[in-house]
């Protein structure tokens, strides 16, 4: 097995030693062949996530075979963990490599869905996109202990009480859609902490029509989204044995072979002299 701080000496290694046209003494195929072998693993948890590869790592998978804010990890042998780089992780629902579809939800909500410190966010839509069911909803926690909202529709509610796992305080949370705190803006001024968290549409519209639904009920079921990848190039690699892969530059897509890595698939040599020699 490579080390953490060994992988990344070899990395750099290479990419000196290309600057310098090939004048350090590095074992290069040595190198790519381990890469190659190291990212031909996949990633499986539980019995949902099975062989999962690029752009994601973790367990198996060193951190050079996938991009940064694509960590997984293994839970109890039971649930896999996204960690995108942010303040809290994500629970694995589902991981769909032909679609790029995943079905996530926030961790540190489902642990706590009234934690003492709570953190903003919804995810770099630079690497993701919100699936067609999939909304912002704006929650606000610690407001004035008179706070009182007009509904717009009595019969939808717009609050829940979360009694926290820490403290064991009870707070009343309102929450809405993007027009709610403009709407109720004078209303919610009082309100010391917003947060705006990912959630599903249907999710919140049962949630809105159900009175005895704790929150839990409302921040635990997954929503989808889609992260967005370069799939031509991709598939072209892996249908020549090659791996996607970004080792060398977090930017670029290219195709890990047992060799090298190119921006061409592995056998391109190979096929282009079958091309040839067929014509
Ligand atoms: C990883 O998954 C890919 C695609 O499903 C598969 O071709 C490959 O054999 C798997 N690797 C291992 C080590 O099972
Ligand atoms: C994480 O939380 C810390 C402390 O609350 C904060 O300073 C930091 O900006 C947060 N990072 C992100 C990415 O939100
Ligand atoms: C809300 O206020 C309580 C009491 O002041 C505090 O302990 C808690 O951390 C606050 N909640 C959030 C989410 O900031
Ligand atoms: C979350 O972001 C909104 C703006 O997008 C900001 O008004 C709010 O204060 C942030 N909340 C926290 C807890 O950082
Ligand atoms: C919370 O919602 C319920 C149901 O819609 C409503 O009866 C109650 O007045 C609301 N509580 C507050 C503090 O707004
Ligand atoms: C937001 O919620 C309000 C009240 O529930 C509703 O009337 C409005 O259509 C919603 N807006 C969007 C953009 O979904
Ligand atoms: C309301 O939610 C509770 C708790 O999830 C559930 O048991 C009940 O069946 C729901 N009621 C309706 C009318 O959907």
């Amino acid at each position: 097995m490579f080390t953490h701080h060994s992988s990344s000496f070899h990395l750099h290694c290479i990419i000196i030693s290309l600057h310098l046209l090939l004048l350090l003494p590095c074992d290069h195929a040595q190198d790519f062949k381990t890469y190659y072998e190291n990212c031909y693993k996949n990633f499986s948890c539980g019995g949902r996530i099975k062989e999962i590869g690029y752009p994601f790592w973790g367990g198996d998978r060193p951190y050079y075979c996938g991009l940064p804010s694509f960590k997984l990890s293994c839970k109890d042998d039971e649930f896999a963990v996204l960690d995108t780089g942010l303040n809290y992780t994500f629970r694995v629902f589902g991981i769909d490599q032909t679609s790029h579809e995943i079905k996530i939800s926030r961790g540190d909500l489902q642990a706590d869905s009234c934690p003492s410190q709570i953190f903003n966010g919804t995810l770099d839509k630079k690497l993701f996109d919100y699936g067609a069911q999939t909304e912002d909803l704006n929650m606000f926690y610690n407001c004035s202990s008179d706070t009182k909202i007009r509904p717009e529709n009595p019969s939808l509610r717009d609050n829940a009480t979360c009694t926290s796992r820490d403290s064991g305080l009870k707070d009343i949370v309102f929450f809405g859609n993007e027009s709610f705190p403009v709407y109720h803006f004078d209303a919610l001024i009082s309100c010391k902490v917003k947060i705006v968290v990912p959630v599903d549409k249907t999710v919140v519209a049962d949630f809105k029509r159900n009175a005895t639904k704790e929150l839990d009920e409302l921040l635990n079921p997954s929503f989808d989204v889609y992260y967005k990848m370069n799939d031509y190039a991709c598939n072209a690699c892996k249908s020549w044995g090659g791996l996607c892969w970004s080792g060398f530059d977090l930017s670029k897509l290219t195709c890990l072979c047992q060799d090298g890595a190119y921006d061409h698939p592995c056998k391109q040599g190979v096929f282009l002299v079958f091309f040839y020699s067929t014509v």
